[in-house]
C-alpha cells in the first residue's frame, strides 16, 4: 500500500462555488493553496533529495502557469491537491492529467504516413496513415522494407506464410539472428502474424448439409512426401477399415477434379493433414473443413485445439500412437448421431469467444497491422525523450490518487485515456473503466463488418482480453494474464501512463 502513496499529504480545506465564476475563484484559491502546500513540500523534500538545481527550475516554471508540466521528480509532480466542497477532486484530476500528459509527438502519421517500401499495395483502410510504395523519395527513407537492410534507419521485414519446417529462414530465432526487425509469419509469436484464416476468406458459418457419402472421411493430400507422419497415419486409418475417399495424389481412389469444400460437405470427417506439425501453422485444409461442416481430423499444429471453433469440435492425431483411438472415435461417432452432432453444435450456436478473438485478428489487413506496429514503435521511441519523461500520469486530490492510462482496441492505432483510482487499482475496475469509456464513445468493434451476420452479436461490448501493448498475439490470446490485482498494480507503478490493448468479442 505504501508504495502508492505518491507524496506526503497536506490537509487543505476550501469551499468551491458553482458556475464558472465560482470555478475561477476556486482556481485562484487553489492556486494559492497549491503554492503554500508546494513550498512546504519542497522544503520538506529538499531535505531528503538533492533538488537544488531542479527545484529552482520547478519554482520558476510553476510561477508561470499552474498546469505546465515541469521537470520534477514524480513524487513532487503528483502533489496536485484540492479538498472538500462539491466533488472529491477526481474529475479535476482527470481533466488535468488528460491535458498535461498529452505531450505532442513530432510525427503526425496523417500528413506523414508510415511508409513501407518495396511493394505497391492497396487495401481498404487503416487506422494509421500507411502507404506501401516502391517509389523512392529524394529526401526521405522508408520506415521499413521487405527483405534485407538498405540503411540503418529503415526496419527490415520478413513476411512469409510458409512453415519453418520447410523454410528454416522463417524460424523466429533464425530470422532475428539474420537481422530482421519485424517478422510476419503464421506464428502467433511473430511480430505481426499472417494467418490463413479470416472471416472474409472462409464462410465459416455456412450451413451444414446432409452427409450423403458412403465413405466416412475425405482426404485431399497431394504432397505424398511430407516431413511428418501424415502418410503413415493415412495407411493406418485405412488398415482400421475406415472408408476414406481420397481426392489427392496420395492413395487416390476418387477423381480429384471437384470443388473441395462442396465435396467435403458430404462427409462426416475431413482429414486435415498438414505437411508439418508446427505451432500455429494451420492452413486452408483446416478452415475449409470448418466451412464444410465436416469434422476435421487433424495432423498438424500441436496447438490445434487453440484454433478449434469450440471445445470437442475436432479430432487430433498428435502422434502415430493416437491413430488407433482416433479411428475408434470416428467409428463410434458414425453410429452415435447425437455425439456426432454435438461436435458440430458450434455451427448452429456460434463458435467460442476464443475462436472469434483469434479470427477477428484478421479483420485488419496484415499490411495495416504492420503499419500500426511500426507507428507504435516510432512513438515508443519518442516516449523516451525528456518531454515524455516529464508526464505526471497520476494526480492526487484529497480523495486520493488517480492513475492515468491509455487503451486502444486491437487493430486500431488511436489510444484513449482511462483513469483508475488508488484503492481501486484492480483488474475488475480496469475492465469496467475500459467498457465505460468505449461505451461512452459508442465504439463499434473493428470486426463488426467482417464477421458473419449470425455471430456479430448486439451493440453491447464484451471484453475478452486486456493486455499491455507490445505483447505478441500468442501472449495476448493464450499465455498472458495478470495473476492478481497486486501484479496489475505493480505494472501500473512500473509503467507510468501504461498502455493497454483490448480485444472485444
Ligand atoms: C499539441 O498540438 C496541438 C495541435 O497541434 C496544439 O494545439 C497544442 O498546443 C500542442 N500541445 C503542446 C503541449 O505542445
Ligand atoms: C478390417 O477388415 C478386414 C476384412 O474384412 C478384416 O480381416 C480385418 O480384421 C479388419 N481390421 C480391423 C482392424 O477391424
Ligand atoms: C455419419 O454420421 C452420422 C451420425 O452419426 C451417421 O448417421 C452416418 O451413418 C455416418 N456416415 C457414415 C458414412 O458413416
Ligand atoms: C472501483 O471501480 C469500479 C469501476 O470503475 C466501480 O464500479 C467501483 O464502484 C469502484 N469501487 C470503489 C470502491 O471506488
Amino acid at each position: 500500500m505504501a508504495i502508492f502513496a505518491s507524496s506526503s499529504s497536506l490537509p487543505t480545506t476550501t469551499s468551491s462555488g458553482g458556475g464558472s465564476h465560482g470555478r475561477k475563484r476556486w482556481l485562484n484559491l487553489l492556486f494559492l493553496l497549491f503554492g503554500v502546500a508546494f513550498l512546504i513540500e519542497m522544503t520538506f523534500l529538499g531535505r531528503r533529495l538533492d533538488l537544488s538545481g531542479e527545484a529552482e527550475e520547478v519554482m520558476h516554471n510553476w510561477a508561470h502557469t499552474f498546469f505546465r508540466p515541469t521537470r520534477v521528480t514524480p513524487s513532487v509532480a503528483t502533489s496536485y491537491r484540492r479538498a472538500g466542497g462539491d466533488g472529491d477532486g477526481m474529475r479535476e484530476c482527470e481533466e488535468w492529467l488528460e491535458k498535461v500528459d498529452s505531450v505532442n509527438y513530432s510525427r503526425d502519421f496523417g500528413t506523414d504516413p508510415v511508409w513501407v517500401g518495396g511493394f505497391d499495395e492497396d487495401w481498404s483502410s487503416c487506422s494509421v496513415g500507411c502507404k506501401f510504395s516502391s517509389q523512392s523519395a529524394p529526401d526521405k527513407k522508408p520506415d521499413a522494407v521487405f527483405g534485407l537492410r538498405q540503411n540503418p534507419s529503415t526496419s527490415t521485414v520478413l513476411r512469409s506464410m510458409e512453415s519453418s519446417h520447410y523454410y528454416a529462414e522463417n524460424n523466429l530465432d533464425q530470422a532475428r539472428r539474420r537481422g530482421f526487425d519485424i517478422i510476419m509469419t503464421t506464428s502467433l509469436s511473430s511480430d505481426v502474424p499472417v494467418g490463413y484464416f479470416s472471416w472474409a476468406e472462409y464462410d465459416i458459418m455456412a450451413p451444414v448439409q446432409p452427409k450423403s457419402e458412403k465413405a466416412l472421411a475425405a482426404a485431399f493430400i497431394s504432397n505424398c512426401g511430407a516431413r511428418n507422419f501424415r502418410l503413415q497415419a493415412l495407411d493406418m486409418l485405412e488398415n482400421f477399415n475406415l472408408t476414406i475417399d481420397s481426392y489427392g495424389n496420395c492413395h487416390r481412389n476418387r477423381d480429384g477434379r471437384v470443388d473441395k469444400v462442396k465435396t467435403l460437405k458430404r462427409y462426416n470427417f475431413s482429414l486435415a493433414f498438414e505437411n508439418s506439425n508446427e505451432e500455429d501453422y494451420v492452413t486452408e485444409k483446416f478452415f475449409q473443413s470448418l466451412v464444410a461442416g465436416s469434422v476435421p481430423v487433424v495432423i498438424g499444429a500441436p496447438n490445434i485445439q487453440e484454433f478449434a471453433p469450440s471445445p470437442n469440435s475436432i479430432l487430433h492425431i498428435k502422434e502415430l500412437d493416437d491413430v488407433a483411438s482416433v479411428a475408434r472415435s470416428m467409428k463410434q461417432l458414425a453410429t452415435d448421431s447425437a455425439a456426432y452432432n454435438e461436435m458440430l453444435r458450434w455451427k448452429y450456436e456460434g463458435p467460442s469467444d476464443s475462436f472469434k478473438a483469434l479470427v477477428d485478428m484478421a479483420a485488419v489487413h496484415s499490411s495495416c497491422r504492420l503499419c500500426i506496429h511500426l507507428a507504435t514503435k516510432i512513438l515508443e521511441k519518442e516516449e523516451t525523450s525528456p518531454a515524455f519523461q516529464k508526464r505526471r500520469c497520476q494526480c492526487t486530490s484529497s480523495a486520493g490518487t488517480v492513475y492515468h492510462m491509455y487503451v486502444r482496441e486491437r487493430g486500431r492505432f488511436e489510444m484513449v485515456s482511462i483513469f483508475l483510482r488508488f484503492g481501486n487499482l484492480t483488474l475488475k475496475a480496469l475492465e469496467s473503466a475500459v467498457l465505460t469509456k468505449f461505451e461512452s464513445m459508442n465504439h463499434v468493434p473493428i470486426w463488426k463488418k467482417e464477421r458473419p451476420e449470425s455471430i456479430r452479436g448486439g451493440d453491447e461490448l464484451k471484453v475478452y482480453r486486456i493486455y499491455p501493448i507490445g505483447m505478441t498475439q500468442r501472449q495476448a490470446l493464450y499465455t498472458f494474464k495478470f495473476n492478481s490485482d497486486s501484479e496489475f498494480r505493480s505494472h501500473i507503478e512500473k509503467n507510468p501512463c501504461a498502455k493497454f490493448e483490448v480485444i472485444f468479442v
